[in-house]
Order: C-alpha cells, then structure tokens, then sequence
C-alpha cells in the first residue's frame, strides 16, 4: 500500500507517518508538503532515510506538482495539509481558502484521475460551530464561526459533493484539538508550556472558560487508523476522547505540572468570534473497536516533559531558523 500523506511535515502529519512506517512494514508514504512556517522536515528525522518513505516539496493547490506525485503509484491519499490557527485565519483567510478548499479540491480532482483506491479527509469539530451543553454528531448541519473552520468545512462539502456526484471513495474525519509532541509551539498548550520555559506569561483569552475536547496524538494516530482500515465509503467519522476541558483548567494544569503560579497568567482581550465549546460524538468510530488508551493527566504530563527535553526543537521554530533553512535548501 503506497500513501499519499499530504501535510506530513507538520505536527499531526508527521506523527502519522512515523505512525503508519512503524506499524506496517508493507506500506510506503510520500510526505507531499509545502514546509509552510508550521512544517518541519525535524519532525521525521528519524524516518528521512527509510526506504519506504519519500518527501516531495509542494503545495497541494499546485495542480502539476499534485499530479507528478500521483504518478509514483498512490493507492491512497490521507489530507492533513491545512492552514489551521484560527487566529491566523482571523489577520488573513487566503491562504486558508488556498489550501484548505482550492488545495482540497486538487486532490479530489487527482484522486479522480488516478482512480484512488480511498480519499481520506482530515479535519475538524470546528466545522460544526460551538455548542453550549450538546455534542456535535456526524450528521450536525456545519457552522463555521471563524475563517478557518469556514475553510476546512469548503473542503469537507466538497469531498462529500466528490463522494456523491463522481462516486470518488471518500471518508471524513472530523477531529476534537489534538496536542502532543511536535505541536508548533503557537497552539494552547505548547505555546503555554514553551512560554513557562522562557519566563515569559501566558496569555489567556477573555475569561478561559472556553472548552475544548482533547485527544493525545498516539491515540489520535490509532483513530484515524481504525477509521481507515474500518470506515465504510461515503462516511464521516468524528474522532473524539471525551476529555472536555476549559481552557483555565489545562492553565492550570500545566502551571502546576511547571512549578508555576497563578501569577503567570496574563488575561488578555478575547479572541474575535471565539467558539465557547468543543465536544464531539465519537460512538460511531468506538463502534469500529477505537477507544483513547491515555488519560489526559498522562497525556499533558508526557507533552510537557517532550518540550522541557526538546528546547532546541521548539526555539529554532520559535526563531523561523528552520524556515531560512528550509528556504535555501528547497528554495
Ligand atoms: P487553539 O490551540 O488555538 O485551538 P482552537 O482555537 O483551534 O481550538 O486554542 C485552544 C483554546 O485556547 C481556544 O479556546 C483559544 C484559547 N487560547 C488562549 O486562551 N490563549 C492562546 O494564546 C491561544 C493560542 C489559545
């Protein structure tokens, strides 16, 4: 089996490979991504000189290189190439709309042309707006709220509309917040943990009683692999671990874990638009044998730890020496 993984440089990408490459000795994976400030070709070290696995340099909204790359024989293509801090998509959403709907669209017209065996969709409870005391369901009609979550949701109808107009093999993930190593450092919980490190304050939006529903990468890595091996054509899938947290609680938490005081915290202006609740179904994937094998205390814990033991990694990003490098490497 040859996988087409696209956005495999990035933090959820990256994992997958390094995941499917240790799993099954059988499969082959090209890593097809742009190294955009959030991918890093440091995340996959361990795995550049393995046989199985290729990298190619390009955008998934560039049809050409899309196309040279479906020429290596692709069986299957899992999307993980996104633009996805909601923040960015707040200061501008082009690039969102870039890849994550005109670069989307590329690969279903790819996965078309090639006759790809399965399309596998990679996205978000975004989608599906905020919900105050609910979860969101497979079948929950879309409510994006931010340019972001607008984006993915363009992409995700398109892949359904692909499904039932050209019969393209089609299945939609749509993920609680991950968190876990190799996360750019300007998502909640390792922009928080790096922040501690530095002596620096950690911004709180508004009054933190924001939730969310976060799942660990290793068990994120296992879903989305039972979804694969399991999923039935034209499904939609959530993926969720049932740990809904508010964002002063995970403040806290890693505050704790640190060593650190309420002191730290700086609540600053409230994000434009922001959701106030995550929380995602997950019975239909449990059904396929999936459950989260970590707790959240054990989760945070480890990730912690990763990025005291992993400064190097995160200051380099932190700095954008990794893209200067990658600039005069791949041009
Ligand atoms: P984030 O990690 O950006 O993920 P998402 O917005 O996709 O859920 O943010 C998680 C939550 O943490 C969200 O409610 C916004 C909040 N947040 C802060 O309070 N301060 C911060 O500096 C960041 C990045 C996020």
């Amino acid at each position: 089996m040859k996988f087409l993984i696209t956005g495999g440089a990035g933090f959820m990408g990256s994992n997958f490979i390094r995941y499917i490459l240790n799993k099954y000795p059988e499969h082959e994976v090209v890593n097809l991504d742009k190294l955009t400030y959030a991918g890093n070709l440091e995340n996959l070290k361990d795995v550049e000189t393995n046989t199985r696995y290729e990298f190619v340099k390009g955008d998934i909204a560039d049809e050409k290189v899309v196309d040279q790359v479906m020429q290596k024989g692709i069986d299957q293509i899992v999307n993980f190439a996104a633009e996805t801090h909601v923040d960015r998509s707040i200061h501008g959403a082009k690039s969102f709309i870039m890849t994550d709907v005109f670069g989307t669209y590329n690969l279903l017209e790819a996965a078309k042309k090639y006759k790809t065996q399965k399309y596998i969709q990679v996205s978000t409870d975004e989608v599906f707006g905020s919900t105050e005391d609910g979860e969101f369901y497979e079948d929950t009609a879309f409510e994006p709220n931010s340019p972001y979550s607008a984006s993915k949701a363009g992409g995700d109808h398109l892949v359904r509309a692909y499904w039932k107009t050209y019969d393209l093999p089609t299945v939609v993930t749509h993920s609680c917040n991950f968190y876990g190593p190799y996360q750019y450092p300007e998502k909640l919980i390792p922009l928080f943990v790096t922040n501690l490190i530095e002596g620096k304050k950690i911004p709180v939006y508004g009054d933190g009683q924001q939730v969310r529903e976060w799942i660990f990468v290793p068990d994120y890595c296992r879903a989305l692999d039972t979804v694969i091996q399991k999923g039935e054509i034209g499904e939609v899938y959530n993926i969720g671990s049932g740990y809904r947290k508010a964002n002063l609680e995970i403040t806290n938490i890693i505050l704790g874990l640190m060593g650190q005081g309420n002191d730290m915290i700086e609540y600053v202006k409230d994000r434009p638009g922001h959701d106030k609740r995550y929380a995602v179904n997950s019975d239909k994937l449990r059904k396929l044998g999936w459950k989260p094998d970590v707790q959240f205390e054990q989760g945070i814990k480890d990730t912690v730890e990763w990025y005291k033991e992993n400064e190097l990694w995160w200051k380099r990003l932190k700095s954008g020496e990794y893209l200067d490098y990658y600039k005069k490497q791949y041009g």
